[in-house]
Parts: C-alpha cells; sequence; structure tokens
C-alpha cells in the first residue's frame, strides 16, 4: 500500500532538483474574518482533499485563486504564505484577481460553459467572446505568477481542471525547461457535445501543449482522443494513447483519484468523532432512526432533488418507513452568482418543505437539509452515523464522497447507493448502482438498503475497502509522476 511516507521519498528521489508547481483555481485553505481576528476554512469540492496530501509529500508550491475576504491580510508581499495554517509543509501563492476576472473566467467560462458543456446534465452551456478572452487572460495572470516562482530553475507544474486548458501552451511560450501535466477532474464529453464549443480548435490545442494529460476514466480518454481526431490536425494514436502535434507528443491516460483511506479511516475510530456522533444523534433525534445521507455542493450535477423526490416516494410506496427513517442533506452553497445554482437551492427548499410537511409527525420530520460549508470531521462523523449513503450524480468525474463513506465504515456496516454516472462506479462495483434519472429505480434501490441484510453489507463494503485501501491518493499521485517524469512504476510496492 502507498502511504505519505513512501510518496514523499519517491518525489524526493525522482523530481530531483525540479521544482514541483499544483496550479488548481480553488485554494486549499480560506482566510475571512471572525469580528477583529481572521481564520481560516477548507472549502468543499474532492479536488483541495485530494492534493493536499500531495503537496505535503513534496513541499513545493500551489498556486491558486484568492477567494477569502481576509486573504489578503495573511499573505507576504509575494502574496504567498506557508501552508497548511497549523503545521506548514508548503508555499501557496494566491493570485487575486478583479471581479471582472472572476465573473468572466470562473463563473461564467470555466462553470457557465466548460462545466454543463462535460457534465451533460442538460443545462445549456454558454459561451460568449468576451467571457473567453477573460479566461485567457486570467490564466496569463497566473502563468506569470509561475514564472516568478520558476525563474530558470526546472520544474514540473501540475495543472488542474477546466479552469485552465491553455495555461500549458502560456507557459511553455515562457519557459523552456518545463514539464506539465494536467489531470482533468471532471468528465470528458464525446465529441458530438463538445462539437457546440465555439473556441474548440484553439482550446485543444492549447491542451496538447501539456506532455501528459490525464482523465479519471479510460472512457474519458477514449473521448478526448475521438475529439482531436475530429477537430485537429493531429497524429491520434489509439494503441499508445498519444496524440502529436506540430512535433510535440501528449500522453493521454486514465488515472482514478483516491483519497487518503488510512487517515479517514482512523479519524472515524477517534473519539473526538464518536463523541461527536453522539451529540449529532441527540441533536437531531436520530437514536433509534434508519438514516441514509447526502454530501454535496449544491449542484445540478449532484442529482440532490432526484434524491428528495425519491424520499417522497419512498414514504408513500412504503408507508412502514413514516417516523422511522431520516434523509439528512448536507449541502454547501456553491457558485451562488449563476443562475442555475440559485434556481436549483430554491428548488430545493421548497421540495424540502413541501416532503416534510406531507409526512411530518410529532418530533419527526423525513428530510434534514443543513446548508452549511462542513469540515471533514463534520462530514465523517455524519458518515458514521448514516446507515445508507447517497451519491446520485447525473454524471460526475469521479466522486470521492462515495469513498469517504465507504473508509469511514471500519465496522463495514452501511451500504452505499452509487449513480453508475460516475467515475466511482468504475471501482465500486459492489455499491448498489442506481440510474438516477429513474426515481422509481432509487425508491427500490433505498428499500433494499433499508433491508439489507449485515452479512452481505459486510461483503459488499470489505470488497470495496480492499479496493479503495490500495488504489489511494499516494498511489494516484505516484503513477502520474511515475509516467510524467519516466520512472518505472512498481506495482509490486503498491
Ligand atoms: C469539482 C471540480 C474542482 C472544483 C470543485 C469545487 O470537483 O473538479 O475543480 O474545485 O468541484 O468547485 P468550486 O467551483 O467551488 O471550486
Amino acid at each position: 500500500m502507498w502511504t505519505f511516507k513512501e510518496l514523499s521519498e519517491l518525489i524526493k528521489l525522482k523530481l530531483g532538483d525540479r521544482l514541483l508547481i499544483v496550479v488548481s483555481n480553488r485554494e486549499p485553505y480560506v482566510n475571512i474574518f471572525d469580528g477583529e481576528d481572521v481564520k481560516y476554512y477548507v472549502p468543499p469540492g474532492g479536488l483541495v482533499t485530494a492534493l493536499e496530501p500531495i503537496m505535503e509529500a513534496s513541499g513545493g508550491y500551489w498556486v491558486a485563486q484568492a477567494t477569502g475576504e481576509a486573504d489578503a491580510m495573511v499573505v507576504n508581499e509575494k502574496n504567498e504564505l506557508n501552508c497548511p495554517p497549523d503545521n506548514p509543509a508548503y508555499t501557496l501563492k494566491r493570485i487575486f484577481l478583479s471581479k471582472e476576472e472572476e465573473t468572466g473566467y470562473y463563473y461564467n467560462f470555466s462553470n457557465g460553459g466548460l462545466w454543463p458543456l462535460c457534465h451533460i446534465a442538460y443545462i445549456r452551456p454558454k459561451f460568449t467572446e468576451r467571457d473567453y478572452k477573460i479566461y485567457k487572460a486570467v490564466q496569463e495572470k497566473f502563468a506569470n505568477a509561475i514564472v516568478e516562482i520558476v525563474q530558470d530553475r526546472p520544474a514540473f507544474v501540475f495543472i488542474q481542471d477546466y479552469h485552465f486548458a491553455n495555461l500549458a501552451q502560456i507557459l511553455k511560450g515562457k519557459l523552456k525547461n518545463i514539464i506539465t501535466a494536467q489531470f482533468w477532474h471532471i468528465p470528458w464529453p464525446n465529441s458530438e457535445v463538445l462539437r457546440i464549443l465555439p473556441f474548440k480548435e484553439e482550446l485543444l490545442n492549447g491542451m496538447l501543449h501539456n506532455d501528459l494529460l490525464a482523465f479519471q476514466v479510460q472512457y474519458h480518454a477514449i473521448n478526448f482522443l475521438d475529439t482531436i481526431n475530429r477537430f485537429l490536425e493531429a497524429r491520434v494514436e489509439y494503441d499508445t494513447f498519444t496524440v502529436t502535434k506540430d512535433l510535440h507528443s501528449t500522453m493521454v491516460r486514465s488515472f482514478p483519484i483516491g483519497i487518503d483511506f488510512e487517515q479517514v479511516s482512523v479519524l472515524s475510530s477517534s473519539k473526538k468523532i464518536i463523541d461527536l456522533r453522539n451529540e449529532l444523534i441527540t441533536k437531531y433525534r436520530l437514536k433509534d432512526k434508519m438514516v441514509a445521507i447526502g454530501v454535496d455542493r449544491i449542484d445540478y450535477t449532484k442529482g440532490i432533488l432526484e434524491r428528495f423526490m425519491a424520499v417522497d416516494l419512498l414514504l408513500q410506496r412504503y408507508p412502514e418507513y413514516i417516523g422511522k427513517f431520516v434523509y439528512v442533506q448536507l449541502g454547501a452553497l456553491s457558485r451562488m452568482q449563476i443562475q442555475e445554482y440559485r434556481l436549483l437551492n430554491d428548488k430545493l427548499n421548497d421540495l424540502m418543505v413541501a416532503i416534510n410537511d406531507k409526512y411530518q409527525l410529532k418530533g419527526w420530520r423525513p428530510i434534514v437539509f443543513i446548508r452549511a460549508n462542513h469540515s471533514q470531521e463534520i462530514i465523517n462523523a455524519w458518515n458514521g452515523i448514516a446507515d445508507i449513503s447517497l451519491v446520485t450524480s447525473l454524471h460526475d468525474g469521479m466522486n470521492l464522497v462515495a469513498k469517504e463513506f465507504v473508509a469511514t465504515k471500519n465496522d463495514t456496516e452501511g451500504v452505499l447507493i452509487l449513480s453508475e454516472f460516475t467515475g466511482a462506479a468504475r471501482e465500486l462495483t459492489d455499491a448498489v448502482l442506481v440510474n438516477p434519472y429513474h426515481v422509481d429505480g432509487l425508491v427500490e434501490a433505498l428499500k433494499l438498503a433499508l433491508e439489507m441484510p449485515v452479512e452481505e453489507q459486510h461483503r459488499r463494503l470489505s470488497k470495496m475497502r480492499e479496493i479503495l485501501k490500495k488504489q489511494n491518493i499516494y498511489r494516484w499521485a505516484a503513477k502520474i509522476l511515475s509516467e510524467i517524469l519516466n520512472f518505472e512504476f512498481n506495482e509490486s510496492e503498491s
């Protein structure tokens, strides 16, 4: 099994004097005011959770957008600060954007355009020339900050996600001695869907300046090759998963991202978490109740409405669960400047109120909706309480929430209901797999989960835990580094 220590050693040995720089839009720590004081929180989303252990293992720099109201208060004159705040191991360099830049690059082009385009959740993507210009200008700003760090040293720049499709190209124009890899955390659609993107030739060409382009699952990597084949003059080799354009070759691969299994598992048996669980059970009157949980950013790709509908239908179809079953939704507000997100939030609220009104008994309501940015500890405690985890994304690159639920269950009791449209479903085939568009099917899956014999729960969870223990986040990082830095990945070590 790959561990933090092994990865740190590997990085030191193989990276040599190359500097490691991770670039993502989302920063790992956000500073906010608390009265006169400044405190921090860790933002929601799988990307940050996944990269933090790698940064801690490697040292180096993490370049990301400054998003907190107090972010400027804690950085030095280079806009840098040491992270994690309580136990520094690497340097976070913050990029400050104007309102106009944030709107054009983050809200409009990345999340109003590329996000719905890649997820195909039937929300219409919007693209304008103006937003694309700003999207590129912001990447230029990130590139300049990276140049300032690297100067003429050799470096490996590890770019994250769809906020930076042109970054490798911009960087390679400015720095000679760098290698770049880009990990696309979200799905890559088929070429017919991608066809509507007005700037596709330039954007795809930009991505091909990477030395390695990685996706969550093989299917997305194949979609990418097909897209290139269809829209660019390039040599696409399906047998070696390589694209060559203008004498430069890009390896296209899939590396399913994992979690720090040991850390989540150990945390869930700690006294602090066990006490927290008891507090939550008392606070929400959950003693003797069957509990299902959903943990999401409030996003239309996550299928949260479908879950609420399934709870309604479950109680209608199987009234014996009235008063006995509670669905707890932890929802972090997200991207609220975008209309679709605000609408979804309102719809969820209305539906929850209607369902709770319809069924509530004295001291019981079927849906508890807690809208907040929850800490890793709170999420761990809720996962520990839950008999069932409901992950019903309409489309998801991976979904680490599902993996964290499995890692929490040290006693192998509990059931994971998982959308077949998540990357995680390719590895977690022992989950109860569902099509979230089929709410009737969700209801039956819930019933199956509620009535699943304990031995069956043990069997399924044990198998999934074995997989996740092995395919952890350190192995993911080691595999990517081995591919890009051309050293041998020793399977037997993992
Ligand atoms: C997904 C994306 C990440 C993103 C996260 C949270 O996991 O792949 O790049 O950081 O969602 O979204 P946000 O817009 O809040 O960063």
